[in-house]
C-alpha cells in the first residue's frame, strides 16, 4: 500500500531497525527493490532524485512505484522525492500522489533553511504529506550541488532542535560524516556517533533521523566493476558494521544509491564482456535487476528490516 513515512519510523524506531529508502531511475530498479522486499518482508521507501525525474520523466517513474504497488499491496511504500531543491519541486510531488518529499535546504543559511522548510511543511501537511528536511552538509555530489572535500559541516544538536521545533518537520538528515558517492573516505571510516546520540537525546523521544550517503560502496561490487573494464579506484564507503549500529540507534531511513549503481553497473560490463555477441538489452538487463534485488535483500538484513509486514 502506498503510505507515509510515519508508522514506518515508529516501528523501526521502537524496533531499532531502519528502513531503506532506495533511489530509483528506470522500471528494472524498482522492480529489483519491490522483488527484495516482498522476500524480506519489508517497508520500503521508493525515492526520486530531481536528477532522476529529468533522466525518467517524472509520469513514468510515478506509474512504475504505482505498478509496484499494485503487484505488492502488502507492503508499504512510501512514494518520497529525494532532495528537493525548493518549494515549487515539493509541490509538485505533493500534487501528484508523493506520499513524502524531501526539502533540501542544508546549503542555505540557518533562517533560510528554517522559513523554506517551514513553508514546505505547512502546504505537505495540509494534504497528508509528510516532510523530511536536511540540517548540517555532507560532502559529495547531488545533481548540481557540489560541497567539496572539507566544505562540509557536521549538523549542531542545539540547532537541530530548533529546527524540528520552529518547522515542524517529520525527520530530520544530519551530517555526521557520511557523504555521497563512491568516494566517502581517504583514510579509516569514521563517523560521529556521538554527535547521534546527543541529537536525538535532545529531539524528542523517537524522533525520526535520516541518514543519508550511506552506501557501504561494497568491495566486490568495485572490483567487479574494475575486473571488466571500469577505472573506480580508491572508491570507500561506510562500513556494514556502522549502519546497522546506526539503525539501532535512532536514525530510521538510509539511503542508499551507489550501492545499487554498483551492482547493476558491475553486472552489466560482466555480460558485455562474456556475451559480445549478444544485443538483446533483456539479457543484461535482466541479470541487472536480479543483482538490484541480491543487493536491496542484502541492505535489508544490515538494517535489521526483514520480516517487518
Ligand atoms: O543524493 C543523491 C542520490 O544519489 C541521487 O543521485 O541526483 O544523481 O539522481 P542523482
Ligand atoms: P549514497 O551515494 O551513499 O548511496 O547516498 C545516496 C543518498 O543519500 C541519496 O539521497
Ligand atoms: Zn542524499
Amino acid at each position: 500500500m502506498l503510505t507515509d513515512t510515519k508508522k514506518m519510523f515508529e516501528d523501526a524506531f521502537k524496533g531499532g531497525y531502519a528502513i531503506g529508502a532506495f533511489n530509483v531511475n528506470n522500471m528494472e530498479i524498482i522492480q529489483g527493490i519491490i522483488g527484495g522486499c516482498a522476500e524480506k518482508k519489508s517497508p520500503v521507501i521508493i525515492q526520486v532524485s530531481a536528477g532522476a525525474r529529468k533522466y525518467a520523466n517524472p509520469i513514468y517513474l510515478r506509474k512504475l512505484i504505482e505498478a509496484a504497488n499494485e503487484e505488492h499491496p502488502e507492503i508499504p511504500i512510501a512514494m518520497h522525492l529525494d532532495h528537493g531543491a525548493d518549494f515549487e519541486i515539493c509541490k509538485q510531488c505533493v500534487d501528484n500522489g508523493f506520499t513524502s518529499v524531501m526539502i533540501d535546504g542544508s546549503h542555505h543559511e540557518f533562517e533560510e533553511n528554517v522559513k523554506l522548510t517551514k513553508e514546505v511543511v505547512d502546504y505537505a501537511h495540509s494534504k497528508g504529506v509528510v516532510v523530511e528536511a536536511e540540517l548540517g552538509k555532507l560532502e559529495g555530489v547531488e545533481d548540481d550541488v557540489k560541497v567539496a572535500s572539507g566544505e562540509g559541516s557536521y549538523t549542531d544538536p542545539d540547532q537541530a532542535v530548533e529546527f524540528v521545533e520552529r518547522t515542524g518537520v517529520d525527520s530530520l538528515a544530519i551530517a555526521i560524516g557520511t557523504s555521497h558517492g563512491a568516494f566517502k573516505f581517504k583514510g579509516d571510516p569514521k563517523l560521529d556517533f556521538e554527535r547521534l546520540e546527543v541529537i536525538s537525546s535532545k529531539l524528542p523521544e523517537g524522533y525520526p533521523i535520516v541518514l543519508h550517503g550511506a552506501s557501504t560502496v561494497i568491495p566486490e561490487f568495485v572490483e567487479l566493476c574494475n575486473k571488466y573494464g571500469g577505472d573506480i579506484p580508491g572508491a570507500k564507503g561506510v562500513p556494514e558494521e556502522m549502519i546497522s549500529k546506526a539503525a539501532k540507534m535512532a536514525v530510521c531511513k538510509v539511503n542508499i544509491d551507489t550501492d545499487l549503481r554498483l551492482a547493476m553497473t558491475g553486472v552489466i560490463r560482466k555480460e558485455f564482456m562474456e556475451n559480445p555477441s549478444n544485443f538483446d538489452p533483456r539479457k543484461y538487463l535482466g541479470p541487472a535487476r536480479t543483482a538490484i534485488q541480491e543487493m536491496v535483500m542484502h541492505k535489508l538484513d544490515v538494517l535489521g528490516n526483514i520480516n517487518h509486514l
